[in-house]
């Protein structure tokens, strides 16, 4: 018995532990001096990971073609058009290669682009998303959303980690 309820606690445990594992990558849009980049540039996530763009000015944070890095993708995953004071995150739910651009004419051109890889960065880039936004002045939306998707994860997860411990037992 007490070898069970060791093994449902690990068992536990590491349902727990993988659920931590999603992580929030912040990437600033511009800078307070109004440079024409997004820093970092390059990032490297894991599938379920959220990025934050954090505004400073006028600009957008958007899905790029893997053919031209100033263009739009086709579909397009991400389109974010803020100012400053707004923030836009994004959970990258596939893995793939997410060209990033700005598309206020240009800015590109200017240097405003980066690369988001999520896991090994091969593959497609069609899977559903979540979103939430919040600051002022959205023109993207508008508002403040929350997401309750990684909620009912982390409660299904229990609901089986209870599941198993009764079954156990
Ligand atoms: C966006 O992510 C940041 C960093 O995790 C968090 O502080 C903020 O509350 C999030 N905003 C929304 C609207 O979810």
């Amino acid at each position: 018995m007490r070898l069970s309820i060791a093994y449902a606690s690990a068992v536990m445990a590491l349902m727990a532990t993988q659920n931590v594992h999603a992580a929030t990558t912040t990437v600033q849009v511009s800078d307070p001096n109004g440079g024409l980049g997004f820093t970092p540039s390059n990032i490297n996530i894991k599938p379920g990971d959220t990025v934050s763009f954090v505004f400073h000015g006028p600009h957008t944070a958007s899905h790029a073609s893997a053919s031209n890095g100033c263009a739009p993708a086709n579909p397009q995953e991400f389109n974010f058009n803020g100012n400053s004071g707004q923030v836009f995150n994004h959970t990258f739910n596939t893995a793939g290669t997410f060209n990033l651009y700005c598309a206020i004419p240009g800015h590109c051109a200017g240097g405003m682009k980066g690369v988001i890889l999520v896991g090994s960065g091969s593959g497609s880039s069609a899977a559903p998303a979540t979103t939430t936004t919040s600051g002022s002045n959205s023109n993207s939306g508008g508002g403040s959303t929350s997401d309750a998707s990684s909620l009912s994860v982390k409660a299904s997860l229990v609901a089986a980690g209870a599941a198993l411990l009764g079954f156990i037992m």
